[in-house]
């Protein structure tokens, strides 16, 4: 089965079963994308596909084929930071940062959906990422200079 992965086209050897989440860790080594809960409760496994934030753990690969997927390596281009990410760092959202390629995919997602979100915006679209570390108001802040 073909996947389009950042752009680049992966041939892969799966079965029907294999979540999208165990293929880019283990057949493709993209490790950005993180395992937390593997059940689709903390979004610490978010990518895109076709632009929309999915959670990885919970999506079978084979129902992904032909979509354009996007994880955290694929985010940034040309060399430069992708917006979203360069505004995290530029507040110093993350703590622990287990969380941080789920946050940013989940981030990129909502402000393709809502350029210019409020806070109670930003809170309900980030609903499903949970961070241990607690560090949502910093996420907040972090969308909020990405729009900037
Ligand atoms: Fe997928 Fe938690 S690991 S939602």
């Amino acid at each position: 089965m073909d996947l389009t992965i950042n752009k680049k086209k992966y041939s892969v050897n799966i079965s029907p079963e294999d979540m999208l989440l165990n293929v880019l860790r283990h057949d493709l080594d993209l490790t950005g994308t993180k395992y937390g809960c593997g059940e689709g409760a903390c979004g610490a496994c978010t990518v895109l596909i076709n632009g929309v934030a999915v959670r990885s753990c919970i999506t079978k690969a084979t129902s992904v084929e032909g979509k354009e997927i996007t994880t955290i390596e694929g985010l940034a281009s040309h060399g430069k930071l992708h917006p979203v990410q360069q505004a995290f760092l530029n507040v110093d959202v993350f703590q622990c940062s287990y969380c941080a390629s789920g946050m940013v995919m989940s981030s990129v997602s909502l402000l393709k959906k809502k350029p210019e979100p409020t806070e109670e915006e930003i809170i309900t679209g980030m609903q499903g990422n949970v961070c241990r570390c607690g560090t949502y108001p910093r996420i907040i802040k972090g969308i909020q200079e990405a729009v900037k």
